[in-house]
């Protein structure tokens, strides 16, 4: 029997209530890893959150801000300046209504730039403005010599001890760029995983 969900309705296949009903907002930057947030996203939406994505413009280069709509059945926050349009969507709004963060991919530029407080960008805004009791988890994702460059750990260093992010991976193996070595996201099951007792 074919089972239709309607907006009122939540989905069933999940056995435990982890994340029914909680906000989650989950921030997408520019690295190949984008395609596993895509499942990240829907798993999170089918274990009965509500899911909002915020997309650097660099992740839009790997995946359309539609894809998460789509899993999401959520708006995807892009632009700085969509306030405009939507009063929910506005930088501080978006900060203040999840309950939990999960940044997937976590770029090194990303890291480095709210290791500096730098707020260029409507994702690296919001970063910024997610109150200090509002967990935030980050998973990196980058090639393996852009992890082990020191200024990307100490920007990492900072972000754990300043902000009090909490870091799952990178896990060790094949990556993109043709390097076997620490740098890849980890997958989202452990992502969710790990979520889940933050
Ligand atoms: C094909 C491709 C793959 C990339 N993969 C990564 C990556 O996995 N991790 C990373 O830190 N940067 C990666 N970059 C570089 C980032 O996209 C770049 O530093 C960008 O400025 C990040 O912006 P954002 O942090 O605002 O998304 C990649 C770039 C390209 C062109």
């Amino acid at each position: 029997m074919v089972s239709h969900m309607t907006s009122n309705s939540k989905p069933t296949k999940q056995n435990d209530n982890t994340w029914q009903d909680r906000q989650v907002l989950v921030a997408v930057t520019g690295g190949i890893a984008c395609y596993k947030t895509c499942t990240l996203v829907s798993r999170l939406a089918q274990a009965g959150a509500t899911v909002r994505v915020a997309m650097s413009d660099s992740a839009m280069k790997f995946v359309t801000p539609l894809t998460f709509q789509s899993l999401s059945n959520q708006p995807v926050h892009t632009s700085l300046w969509e306030s405009f349009d939507r009063p929910d969507a506005q930088h501080i709004g978006i900060a203040r209504w999840c309950d939990i963060a999960i940044i997937a991919p976590a770029t090194a530029n990303v890291i480095a730039k709210a290791a500096t407080g730098i707020c260029d960008d409507l994702l690296s805004t919001v970063l910024c403005a997610i109150p200090q009791q509002t967990p935030v988890i980050f998973a990196p994702a980058m090639n393996a010599d852009m992890w082990a460059n020191p200024v990307t750990q100490r920007n990492i260093q900072t972000v754990k001890d300043l902000l009090h992010w909490q870091q799952i991976g990178p896990e060790e193996g094949w990556q993109a760029c043709r390097t076997i070595g620490a740098g890849r996201m980890s997958e989202p099951e452990a992502i969710i995983q790990f979520a889940s007792q933050c």
